[in-house]
């Protein structure tokens, strides 16, 4: 297939496939794919809390991009395909197997309030959790016991999702950390694609501030969807020091609709 030649179809005219709280999924060009369209809400604690902030989903576009783009170049399987434009991306169609898989490098979150361990301890391996993708049960974390049960996953395929999940926990680490950022923890989504006869598994959604804890490596100053779960502001200022870092935007870039800009008279 070429998707270079990727022909233009009008947002009225396309079929919308779903709407979730970020993302609106849109049939795609060729069997097999779908647009990925980024919003600009940001919601948290299961939708209870929910806001716009104007130009998220376009940084988020950008930077899921520049991850996804790389981990295809290293040879780690995604759904991505191409950007098409400042919302928008092309991706391959998958199954997504319904769990949130969390990589943790360092205590924060939900590990620290049910643990007890101070937010910030380093953790002494990289610990990889499962939460089951329901959002009227709130998502519950869930063993590999439970995912095997109830058929969610196969043992072969959680084996093939863990190691996935290191990967990308090795590559991200290490692209943060040459641009002065800790990766404390993020959620992937990984997803069945069949290709003639065959079925792998494969890194799906989004990898952005959305789903990461980035925090700066001088002053732990938080740059990730926190600042919106607690109330600190700035969340697009952070989102677009991420982007600035990791070479992304060029420095008086800005985001289409991320506010007034200023005109000097
Ligand atoms: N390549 C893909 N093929 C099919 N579905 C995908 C693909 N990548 C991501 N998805 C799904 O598309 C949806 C993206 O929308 P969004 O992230 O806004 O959903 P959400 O409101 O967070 O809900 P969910 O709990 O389902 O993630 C998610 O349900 C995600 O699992
Ligand atoms: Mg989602």
């Amino acid at each position: 297939m070429d998707f270079n030649n990727t022909r233009y179809i009008p947002m009225s005219r396309r079929r919308r496939i779903y709407e979730g709280k970020g993302k609106v999924l849109y049939e795609g060009p060729e069997p097999g794919t779908l647009i990925q369209h980024f919003k600009d809400d940001a919601t948290a604690f299961n939708a209870k809390k929910h806001q716009i902030i104007e130009g998220k989903g376009v940084l988020n576009n950008r930077i899921s991009e520049y991850i996804f783009q790389h981990l295809n170049d290293i040879g780690v399987p995604t759904h991505f395909i191409k950007r098409l434009n400042m919302r928008e991306q092309l991706i391959r169609e998958v199954e997504i197997v319904p769990l949130e898989v969390v990589v943790r490098n360092v205590a924060a979150g939900s590990l620290s309030q049910r643990l007890g361990i101070e937010e910030g301890t380093q953790l002494p391996r990289s610990i990889i959790e499962f939460y089951y993708k329901n959002d009227q049960l709130g998502d519950p974390m869930v063993s590999e016991e439970h995912i095997t049960a109830f058929g969610w996953a196969t043992p072969q395929e959680i084996d093939d999702i863990m190691a996935l999940a290191i990967r990308v926990n090795d590559f991200l680490s290490g692209l943060f950390l040459g641009v002065g950022i800790r990766l404390v923890d993020f959620k992937m989504e990984c997803g069945r694609l069949y290709e003639n006869e065959m079925m792998r598994i494969v890194v799906a959604d989004e990898i952005s501030p959305d789903s990461c804890r980035l925090w700066d490596i001088k002053s732990n100053e938080k740059m990730d969807k926190d600042r919106f779960r607690r109330d600190l502001g700035g969340l697009l200022e952070a989102y677009t020091e991420v982007a600035k870092r990791l070479g992304i935007l060029i420095d008086n870039e800005r985001p289409a609709g991320s506010g007034p800009v200023l005109v000097k008279s």
